[in-house]
């Protein structure tokens, strides 16, 4: 059955859920990436080794990566759980990746990645921190890595997908809604 109900409300980024087949209306945001994010390393907020200080590594591959763990991790901040199979060859078809490693579990508890055309425009999708770990930084350091790899590539009109109760995570990243008053649609199977 198609659906045509769903509402876009352009915001800053593209984060996150593969699933475009739910039904409810979520934004999508639309990023004016600050100029802040397009210098190196020195613009994060932690630093690798401050990351690493506290027992967590970067990883910028699938190299590690325990598909079934980070399932779980969708799971637990209520996003369905996926065929693995279907993650594997989204993974095959992303082309930035970035996630954290809890070193003492070597279980991802963060993790975010992109698609798009590698020259002008990329979505953001899955941003997602395990909620043992949430509040401590972690997904802004993700999204500060995502935005600077991508702007690095030269691609300035970087998307999302943002729930409603996560703007305000967003829009200190550069994100804005309706940018110019642009929205926008989305084409949705329910079930799909
Ligand atoms: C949203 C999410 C990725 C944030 O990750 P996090 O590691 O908890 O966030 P951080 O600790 O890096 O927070 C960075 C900043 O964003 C703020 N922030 C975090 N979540 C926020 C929210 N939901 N709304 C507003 N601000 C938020 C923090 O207060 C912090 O502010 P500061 O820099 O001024 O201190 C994480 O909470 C999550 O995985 N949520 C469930 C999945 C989800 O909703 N993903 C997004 C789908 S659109």
């Amino acid at each position: 059955m198609l659906r045509s109900n769903i509402t876009f409300t352009l915001v800053p980024s593209s984060s996150v859920r593969l699933s475009l087949t739910k039904a409810n209306s979520r934004s999508v945001a639309f990023p004016i990436v600050s100029s802040q994010l397009q210098t190196s390393t020195t613009s994060y907020t932690v630093s690798d080794r401050a990351l690493e200080s506290r027992g967590f590594a970067l990883h910028r591959t699938t190299q590690g990566l325990n598909l079934d763990h980070l399932n779980s991790v969708f799971v637990a901040v209520g996003f369905p759980r996926r065929d693995p199979y279907k993650i594997q060859v989204a993974l095959q078809h992303t082309d930035s990746l970035i996630w954290v490693e809890y070193v003492k579990t070597q279980r991802p508890v963060a993790f975010a990645r992109a698609t798009g055309d590698g020259v002008f425009n990329a979505i953001i999708w899955d941003v997602v921190v395990d909620p043992t770990f949430q509040g401590i930084g972690l997904g802004k350091a993700v999204m500060e890595r995502m935005l600077e790899e991508l702007l690095e590539k030269g691609i300035t009109n970087i998307a999302l997908y943002s729930e409603p109760r996560v703007l305000g995570f967003y829009r200190p990243l550069g994100f804005v809604a309706d940018p110019d008053g642009i929205r926008g649609m989305v084409y949705s199977r329910k079930n799909y």
